[in-house]
C-alpha cells in the first residue's frame, strides 16, 4: 500500500517532528514525511530535516496579512503532494479558512491531558493545580483551539519537587512515543475507511 504523504509544521526545536521522521523509516509505517514547513526560518528543526534529505519550506508571517502567509504555506503543502498535516510544536493559530481547507486532515500534539489546560504554560498550570498526573494528547485540529476529537493520550506522574521544566521533559519523552504511534494508527484508519466506502 502506498504511504500517505505527511507534511509537518514546526516553529522551533522540532523534536516531535524528528520522532515522526524516525518512525516513518519503518517499512510498515503508513506515512512518509514529504515536507517540513515553518513560520520561523531559523527553526532548529528545519536544519535537521534538511540534513535528513527532507524538503523544507520557511515563510515568516511578519509584515504580511495572515491570509497571504497561510496561502504560501498551503501552496507549499499542496506542491509537495501532502495528504495529511501533523502540527509539531507549531505555535501559531491556524485560521478557520485553513482548517476548513484541510478539514479532518490535520492533527496536533498538545502537552496536557486535554480537555485540561488548552493553550500555553500547560505544565506550570498542572503544577499550580496540584495535579497528581500530567501528560500529552493528540487530537484532530478544528477551529476550536486544542478542541478537536482526541486520538490518543499518555500520562506521566507529577513527582515531588517537579518544576515546569522537569515535568515538561518527562511529558516530552511520552510525546515522542505517542505521536508517531497515534499518527500511524490515524492514517491506517483513514486508509481502511477510504477502501470500505
Ligand atoms: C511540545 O511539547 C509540544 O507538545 C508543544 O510544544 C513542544 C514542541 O517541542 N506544543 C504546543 O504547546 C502546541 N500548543 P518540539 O519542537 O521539540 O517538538
Amino acid at each position: 500500500m502506498a504511504k500517505r504523504r505527511l507534511g509537518i509544521l514546526i516553529s522551533g526545536r522540532g523534536s516531535n517532528m524528528a520522532s515522526l521522521v524516525e518512525a516513518s523509516r519503518a517499512a510498515d509505517c503508513p506515512y512518509e514525511v514529504v515536507l517540513v514547513a515553518s513560520d520561523k526560518p531559523a527553526a532548529a528543526g528545519l536544519g535537521w530535516a534538511a540534513e535528513q534529505g527532507i524538503a523544507t519550506f520557511a515563510q515568516s508571517p511578519k509584515g504580511m496579512p495572515k491570509a497571504e502567509y497561510e496561502a504560501a504555506i498551503d501552496a507549499a503543502l499542496r506542491d509537495a503532494g501532502v495528504e495529511a498535516i501533523a502540527l509539531a510544536g507549531y505555535m501559531r493559530l491556524l485560521s478557520d479558512d485553513f482548517v476548513a481547507r484541510w478539514r479532518g486532515r490535520i492533527v496536533n500534539i498538545h502537552p496536557s491531558l486535554l480537555p485540561k489546560y488548552k493553550g500555553l504554560d500547560t505544565h506550570a498550570r498542572a503544577l499550580a493545580a496540584g495535579d497528581a498526573t500530567a501528560g500529552c494528547s493528540v487530537h484532530i485540529v478544528t477551529e476550536e483551539l486544542d478542541g478537536g476529537a482526541l486520538l490518543g493520550q499518555a500520562q506521566v506522574p507529577v513527582l515531588p519537587g517537579d518544576t515546569a521544566d522537569s515535568l515538561a521533559a518527562r511529558v516530552l519523552e511520552q510525546e515522542h512515543r505517542l505521536y508517531p504511534q497515534t499518527v500511524a494508527a490515524w492514517l491506517r484508519g483513514a486508509e481502511t475507511a477510504a477502501h470500505s466506502s
